[in-house]
């Protein structure tokens, strides 16, 4: 029996959520946690069969597909520690994974260039419009250097860099709503504002860039991130007030993704040289999070 098991790390955007939609650039990064498709041939089936119940079926069903395996009898599992819809590229990596994986069942390599299309076509389904960040981040690894339409450049960190990613909720908004509606919205009916505001998050994100190029200091400039993420208008109550309390503590804080208003906000980025001060806050307040490492 033929089995095939691919495993695609999530993203986090470092920097560069929503002004990427703009043209700025964004730093995506791949992480220690991610997705796993496993295929097994049965020869009784005559069609792909999804096991499991998974926010993410729908999507597995259109990546198998993108990669020519509608007819194909496999029984596929899919397994994933990455939460969906809370920014860490969790359909991007499932999208993937199940393409590379049916490519390998059909004996057939791809180019990386390839296999970020056809991941962008899954993408298109979750996200309508996207810029094609979350599957260069998942697909590339590492850290990248993401310009919409133009760039995907893999970069060197000169550091290890340790965080914790906090689950501040699920948001109640897709992807799709918060750039299309939200930010969209705001950008018709306050443009300059909401320009400046992109323009600053692109200069962050160029500064960002350099610093973990070069082992640089880069607790102040995820801050500058995160306040200009709530400045505008994607980040949520809750999630603003504890990134406060962690700020206080001297961390770094920023939302990851799209974020969210109404509920949760996704994942948050908590960055600081040591972190055991903002692990027992969130702990005493049972805060959710996971540790994450990039740049290995
Ligand atoms: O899918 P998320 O929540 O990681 O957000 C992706 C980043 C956005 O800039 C908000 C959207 C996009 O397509 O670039």
């Amino acid at each position: 029996m033929k089995r095939i098991g691919v495993f695609v790390p999530g993203k986090v955007l470092i920097s560069g959520e929503h002004s990427v939609v703009y043209g700025e650039r964004a730093l995506v990064a791949g992480i220690d946690k991610g997705a796993r498709v496993v295929l097994e041939e049965d020869l009784s089936l005559s069609k792909p069969e999804i096991l499991a119940k998974h926010d993410g079926m729908g999507l597995v069903k259109k990546a198998v597909k993108v990669a020519g395996g509608g007819a194909l009898p496999l029984r596929i599992r899919i397994e994933s520690d990455l939460p969906v819809g809370s920014g860490l590229g969790s359909s991007a990596a499932l999208g993937a994974a199940t393409i590379k994986a049916v490519k390998t069942y059909l004996g057939e390599t791809i180019t990386q260039q390839a296999w970020f299309d056809l991941t962008m076509e899954v993408e298109r389904v979750a996200h309508g419009n996207p810029s094609g960040v979350d599957p260069a981040g998942v697909i590339y690894g590492g850290l990248v250097r993401f310009v919409k339409g133009k760039e995907i450049t893999p970069l060197k960190t000169k550091k290890v860099i340790s965080f914790l990613l906090v689950q501040t909720g699920k948001p109640k908004e897709s992807t799709k709503e918060m750039v299309v509606e939200v930010v969209g919205n705001q950008m018709r009916e306050k443009e300059k504002m909401t320009n400046t505001i992109i323009k600053n998050i692109g200069k962050v994100t160029r500064k960002l860039e350099t610093a973990m190029r070069a082992g640089g200091e880069i607790r102040e400039l995820i801050n500058e991130n995160g306040r200009l993420l709530e400045q505008l208008g994607v980040v949520g109550t809750k999630a603003k007030i504890l990134a406060d309390e962690l700020r206080k503590m001297g961390a770094g804080v920023k939302i990851v993704g799209a974020g969210g208003i109404r509920k949760g906000s996704g994942m948050m980025l908590v960055y600081d040289s040591n972190l055991d001060l903002e692990r027992s806050y969130l702990k005493q307040h049972n805060w959710n999070y996971m540790e994450v490492t990039i740049g290995q």
